[in-house]
């Protein structure tokens, strides 16, 4: 079977990102540029910007890309491009990116899942889990639980009913005044906080199944803040963080647990933004070895948005079915 390189195409939010995956060799190379420094002043993302710098980076790190690898554009065999979700501006681009590309190279396109490309990124790591597995996905945009047995093979075990994990992490930072997107921020500055200070809800934390529910908590944090005199010091403000961190924590830990127990599976992937996170990192590693499962994470650089989720995760399908990726360049965003 002849080995296969795709180009993957990632433009679905604030990260421009392109990456060359080879069936036989792996990632041959990847690029990407977070929009991030660029939003923060607005405190959040602006997708009309978003999508005009997708336009100014995507060629840009195409070109990146082709010259780390010294592969000739003419040897990609097929380009795969983030179809959703996400914003459509920024969809867009990199569908335009890509077919455009495939047209003027004669080369298929095949419209790839964001969520899918990071169930998949832990399969990138130098030490990839077997199939099946349970995978926690903790994102910006969604947060589920899903049974893995195999590429294209998903069943969904729970999910969030409100916010997602990641969306919690950076209104919650938003609300004690730390600057897009928080989630890191919030995580550091927990660091510091004394764990005794703040007690915040686990929302569903003993609710029977496997969904979650995080907005209640993000409304407690208001609450606190709300109701603290102006100008809370450093210290509390990491008090805070710190109750706020091992909420969540202990609630996606807790699924993570229910879900091991329940599917019998010994395996655990987590990825998605979140799953860069180092105490939910921490919790989920001491439950592995309480309950003796095993524990997989994306590395570090493919936790958030990235090129080479999306290359991946088209090699693998093309992989099972390479009639998957087409010629019809009209494409569905
Ligand atoms: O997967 P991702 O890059 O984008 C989506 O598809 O949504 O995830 C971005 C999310 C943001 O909410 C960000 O605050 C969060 O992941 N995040 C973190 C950490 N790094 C990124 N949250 C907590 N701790 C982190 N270290
Ligand atoms: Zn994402």
């Amino acid at each position: 079977e002849a080995n296969m390189i795709v180009l993957g195409v990632e433009s679905s939010c604030d990260e421009t990102g392109l990456a060359l995956y080879d069936t036989e060799r792996g990632l041959l190379a990847h690029a990407l540029h977070s929009q991030i420094a660029m939003h923060q002043e607005y405190g959040g993302v602006v997708p009309e910007l978003a999508s005009r710098d997708h336009i100014r980076r995507a060629l840009p790190l195409l070109t990146e890309v082709l010259t780390k690898s010294d592969v000739d554009k003419q040897a990609i065999d097929a380009i795969a491009y983030t179809q959703g979700p996400g914003l459509a501006g920024a969809l867009l681009v990199g569908a335009s990116v890509a077919c455009g590309l495939g047209m003027a190279l004669d080369k298929p396109v095949l419209g790839v899942h964001h969520l899918e490309g990071h169930l998949l990124s832990p399969l990138l790591a130098s030490k990839p889990p077997e199939f099946p597995f349970i995978a926690l996905l903790v994102s910006g945009g969604h947060t589920q639980l899903m049974r893995v047995d195999g590429v294209g093979r998903y069943q969904l075990l729970g999910e969030t009913l409100d916010d997602a994990a990641g969306e919690a992490f950076d209104k919650s930072a938003k609300l004690l005044g730390l600057s897009y997107p928080g989630g890191p921020a919030i995580s550091r500055m927990a660091e510091f906080g004394d764990p005794a200070a703040y007690q915040f809800p686990r929302p569903m934390l003993h609710s029977k199944d496997l969904n979650f529910s995080f907005s209640g908590l993000k409304t407690a944090v208001l609450t606190v803040v709300k109701n603290h005199p102006a100008n809370i010091c450093e210290q509390d403000k990491a008090n805070i963080a710190r109750g706020f961190v091992d909420a969540i924590v202990a609630v996606l830990t807790a699924k993570c647990v229910t879900a091991m127990k329940e599917s019998g599976l010994k395996r655990l992937v987590i990825a998605g933004g979140v799953g860069a996170n180092l105490q939910l990192r921490a919790s989920l590693n001491a439950a592995a070895a309480k309950k003796r499962f095993q524990v997989y994470y994306p590395e570090l650089e493919f936790c958030t948005d990235n090129g080479a989720m999306i290359a991946f995760a088209g090699a693998m399908r093309l992989k099972n079915n390479p009639g998957l990726a087409t010629r019809d360049y009209g494409f569905n965003v």
